[in-house]
């Protein structure tokens, strides 16, 4: 007893000292399972899984108990340098969860997701002020809702609403719960009412894993559902969600449906991928982006991109342009589209590549383009910041018809509307108006120029939803190999050298993320174990490798000195916003 209790103490301090001293941005190597959002111009990541480098010394998942965000407009290598946030180590450090900004109030909520390690603690909602750098715990009423992981949420701006449908409920995520329970209901926050409810589904089929985005259209604004698992009907097994069943849920009418869509090509049902939203300026399209996944049962998962256009619900594939799926399948990653324009693609597990880090120097962003707007007219492309207007591009027009700035011509889906209503929802462009901080909230220092630009990105951010998709797994590393290579070497990133990958081996029970750490599906729901593939393959593509540069010293002092001047005393406001600095606030009470 006594020498089990010393190994277990020996464990934990060695599992503990093994993140000692790690520097999350200059020993980055991968993040996954994580939670991201964007508001005004800084993309915040939060939580999840991380590796550090070399992989092949350590493949451990640690908890990411930082906390960090990117400046959109403070470029590194061609994507936005990150900073790490003074974190609070009372704040759980979640995977498969999701952060609901109220971009009005500045503040961010954290809701759901799983432990890593030890017990999880009584859901309570934290939030965190950005004015202010401070996490605070909310005092809404929790009574009767737990925290579930790996639902599919997203907030709604001009209606201070967090969504969050599906997900699992488990012993990593409720403290003392015995089992793993898919849900099959909707859990809404109201961040101005300060308040819960838990409202019912599309069916009495639970779901999770997949995707749920925000369209600006009909009477108040569309939710997208699409992915994932799903009940059987005649069992208790999750099957997956056909991909061309697309469930929409109507805000202000209060109304699912459920609608098929089609294409030549359909992307393989798949769980844990990410997407976004954007569309066409005259709203004759709206297009979901959706990039990578794990494969429902066996399978490698995937490392493709496809768009879901709406309202013609045809299905185009992207990337990569054949049949063919991507060498570097990832899935548990996210997307954010920043100004309707380009997908910021973060992060991932690579069940099929263990031993290669995630383009560290730019800690693992990836850049889709949605409108293929640069120069070269590529898919994958650095960030561009000055970027604002989405083109549809030709993918997309030779399917539906019109050009780059809308006129689709193929406007209902091919084998008819699931229902009359849904027609008109979708011819409806529904405009959210702007709404109010409910709090005194500095604006950002600066000059006139500046205060326009951010005023400009505010009607952006509240035009959408802001995402906070969760889900799949992405592998970026490929794309980041392609550009960073192209550029470089100007050297054709052909297939070649891509085929030679390697299997993650079956985990042992060591793995301080525990034995559910990777959210397999519980034994119960027929969960084919993410199949191990054989043995590890020689032969690292070596453009791959290039992408290990280490930067400069310089970018990652710099991210240090920052992250340490915006480090508020006294709960200061944080430096961007001023001196002009109201009184703290105590949270909003409901207007309304
Ligand atoms: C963490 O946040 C809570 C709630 O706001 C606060 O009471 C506590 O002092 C914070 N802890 C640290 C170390 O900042
Ligand atoms: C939360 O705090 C605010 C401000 O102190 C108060 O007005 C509100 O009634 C509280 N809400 C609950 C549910 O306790
Ligand atoms: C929503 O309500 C259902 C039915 O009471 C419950 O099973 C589920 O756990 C609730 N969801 C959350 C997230 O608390
Ligand atoms: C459960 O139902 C699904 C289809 O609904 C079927 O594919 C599967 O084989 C069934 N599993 C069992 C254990 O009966
Ligand atoms: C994953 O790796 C296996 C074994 O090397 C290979 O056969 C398979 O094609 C790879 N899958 C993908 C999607 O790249
Ligand atoms: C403020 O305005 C000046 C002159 O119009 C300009 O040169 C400067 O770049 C602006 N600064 C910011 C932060 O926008
Ligand atoms: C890390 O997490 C991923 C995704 O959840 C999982 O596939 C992998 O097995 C984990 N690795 C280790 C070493 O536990
Ligand atoms: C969060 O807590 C800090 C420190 O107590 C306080 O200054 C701030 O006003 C709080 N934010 C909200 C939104 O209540």
């Amino acid at each position: 007893m006594m020498r089990s209790l010393l190994f277990l103490a020996v464990l934990l301090v060695s599992l503990c000292s093994a993140q000692d001293g790690k520097d999350p941005l200059r020993n980055f190597c991968r993040i996954h399972s994580h939670q991201t959002t964007v508001v005004d111009r800084t993309l915040y990541i939060n939580g999840g899984l991380v590796n550090w480098e070399p992989l092949s010394a350590d493949a451990v998942n640690y908890t990411n108990t930082w906390f960090r965000a990117g400046d959109l407009d403070e470029l590194n290598v061609g994507f936005p340098q990150q900073h790490v946030l003074t974190n609070n180590d009372s704040v759980p450090a979640v995977q498969g969860g999701i952060l609901w900004p109220d971009a009005s109030n500045k503040i961010i909520y954290l809701y759901g997701g799983e432990y890593n390690n030890g017990k999880p603690e009584e859901f309570r909602l934290w939030f965190y002020d950005i004015v202010y750098n401070t996490w605070n715990v909310s005092n809404a009423s929790t009574t009767d809702v737990s925290r579930a992981s790996w639902g599919a949420g997203v907030a709604v701006q001009d209606r201070a609403l967090g969504y969050y449908y599906g997900g699992w409920l488990s012993e990593t995520s409720v403290p003392d719960y015995q089992g793993n329970t898919p849900l099959k209901d909707m859990l809404v926050y109201d961040m101005l009412g300060n308040s819960f409810r838990n409202q019912s589904g599309p069916d009495d089929i639970p779901r999770a894993e997949g995707v749920m985005l925000y369209l600006p259209a009909g009477d108040g604004g569309i939710l997208i559902y699409l992915g994932g698992l799903r009940g059987s009907d005649t069992n208790e097994t999750m099957t997956s969600q056909s991909m061309t069943e697309i469930l929409i849920y109507d805000i202000a009418n209060n109304h699912w449906y459920t609608q098929k869509a089609s294409g030549d090509r359909i992307p393989e049902a798949r769980r844990r991928f990410c997407a976004g939203a954007t569309w066409a300026e005259d709203r004759s399209s709206y297009n979901i982006y959706l990039y990578g996944g794990a494969s429902v049962g066996e399978g490698a998962g995937f490392g493709d991109a496809w768009i879901l256009s709406m309202p013609s619900f045809r299905w185009i594939k992207y990337y990569p342009e054949d049949d063919n799926n991507d060498p570097y399948p990832h899935h548990s990653l996210t997307c954010n589209v920043v100004d309707n324009a380009q997908m910021i693609v973060m992060g991932g597990s690579f069940p099929n590549h263990t031993m290669d880090c995630d383009v560290p120097t730019i800690y693992g962003q990836h850049g889709l383009d949605l409108g293929k707007a640069n120069s070269e007219g590529a898919k994958w492309a650095r960030f561009d910041p000055t970027l604002t207007t989405y083109k549809v591009p030709s993918e997309i027009t030779t399917v539906v018809g019109g050009a780059a700035t809308g006129g689709a011509t193929v406007t209902s889906p091919e084998e008819g509307w699931a229902h009359q209503d849904l027609q008109v929802q979708f011819k409806r462009a529904y405009t959210p108006a702007a709404r109010a901080a409910t709090r005194a909230v500095p604006s950002p220092t600066g000059n006139s120029t500046a205060s326009e630009e951010s005023a400009k990105h505010r009607k952006a951010v509240i035009g959408g939803a802001v995402g906070g998709s969760i889900g799949g797994v992405l592998l970026l590393s490929a794309i980041g190999a392609f550009f960073v290579i192209r550029r470089n070497k100007k050297k054709d990133a052909s297939k070649e050298g891509y085929d030679a990958a390697a299997a993650m081996p079956p985990k042992d029970n060591m793995d301080p993320a525990g034995p559910n750490g990777m959210s397999s599906p519980p034994p119960q729901y027929g969960w084919a174990p993410q199949t191990p593939i054989s043995p590890y393959q020689t032969g690292f593509p070596e453009h791959y490798g290039e992408n290990r540069t280490e930067p400069g010293p310089g970018q990652y002092h710099n991210a240090v000195e920052l992250a340490d001047t915006q480090m508020p005393a006294n709960n200061e406001p944080v430096e961007k916003y001023g001196s002009e600095v109201p009184a703290p606030q105590e949270m909003p009470v409901n207007p309304r």
